[in-house]
């Protein structure tokens, strides 16, 4: 019999850590097999409450547990925010198209992500690392609101070995030594010859609006510019609708575009 699109994954929630006061990572560990491609999001379900989509931020080369990142956002994000280690879940996906891997092969590639953005990005980032010898050189441009609100501390100091790496926090506390501002403004500095660069952009709406006429200003095309796009999502299938940009459905054809794809929609940012 054909299995029910629709059927969630029964999923063991095995670990919580807080990444910030309004994040938090959980790890799954789904009751049958599970495998995504970078960029690819789930449909994650709490009994009694809804499902919601969320991109896994874990590595696709790991199986058997997947992470995701989640900021407690409304409903259904605080209702995760509550659980505790050993309850189930659902899980059902993966979806849409992910990252194009072959397509940034060879290249320098510059990563701009802002809040909880970075998950999605940090899986991303876990593949180009698992394989250095395939991509140029990396950079990575991250905006938090504040110190307090960086995600992943411990991994950034890691990736510092491979990967180019400069914060910016939109108010600083007294220990804060490094840049202050929105995220775009460590742009500013970025004065490399961008002939052979993509780059890669994801964060709120309006992050991703002003970084990506940033990217233009500095001198992107908006063909080698990468953006996640996040739609109200129903059935991630391709089926309801929800989720259409101009005559894209978000789930299906995305939610990764390059910006010469999408540019001319109206409700672009919304
Ligand atoms: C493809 C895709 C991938 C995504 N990946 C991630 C991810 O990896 N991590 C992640 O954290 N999110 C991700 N999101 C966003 C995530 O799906 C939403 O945050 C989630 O659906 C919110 O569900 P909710 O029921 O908690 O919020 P809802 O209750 O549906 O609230 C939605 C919106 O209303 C606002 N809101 C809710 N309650 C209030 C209130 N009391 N006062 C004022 N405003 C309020 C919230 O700020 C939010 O913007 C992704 C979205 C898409 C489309
Ligand atoms: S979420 Fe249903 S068509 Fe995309």
């Amino acid at each position: 019999m054909k299995k029910n699109p629709y059927q969630p994954i029964e999923t063991n929630l095995i670990e919580v850590i807080s990444e910030s006061p309004v994040i938090k990572t959980f790890v799954l560990q789904p009751k049958e097999g599970f495998r995504f491609n970078t960029g690819q999001f789930i449909e994650l379900s709490l009994n009694g409450t809804g499902e919601a989509p969320f991109t896994p931020s874990s590595d696709p080369n790991i199986s058997k547990e997947i992470e995701v990142t989640i900021m407690n956002a409304g409903r259904l994000t605080a209702g995760l925010h509550q659980l505790k280690n050993g309850e189930t879940l659902g899980i059902r996906g993966p979806y849409g198209k992910g990252y194009p891997l072959n397509e940034f092969k060879g290249k320098n590639i510059l990563i701009v992500g802002g809040g909880v953005g970075l998950a999605p990005l940090r899986s991303l980032i876990y593949s180009l690392l698992a394989d250095t010898s395939s991509f140029g050189k990396i950079y990575l441009c991250y905006g938090a609101k504040t110190p307090q609100d960086i995600i992943y501390k411990n991994q950034i100091q890691k990736w510092k070995r491979a990967i180019d790496i400069k914060i910016s926090v939109d108010r600083a506390d007294d220990d804060w030594k490094g840049n202050v501002g929105v995220v775009t403004t460590l742009l500013n500095d970025f004065k490399e010859n961008l002939s052979n660069f993509i780059s890669i952009v994801c964060g709120p709406p309006i992050m991703m609006k002003f970084t990506t006429y940033k990217l233009i200003d500095i001198g992107f095309k908006p063909s080698d510019i990468y953006l996640s796009m996040e739609k109200n999502m129903s059935c991630g299938l391709g089926k309801c609708g929800h989720c259409r940009m101009g005559r894209f459905y978000v789930c299906k054809d995305g939610p990764v575009f390059t910006f010469d794809k999408i540019k001319d929609m109206h409700d672009l940012w919304d």
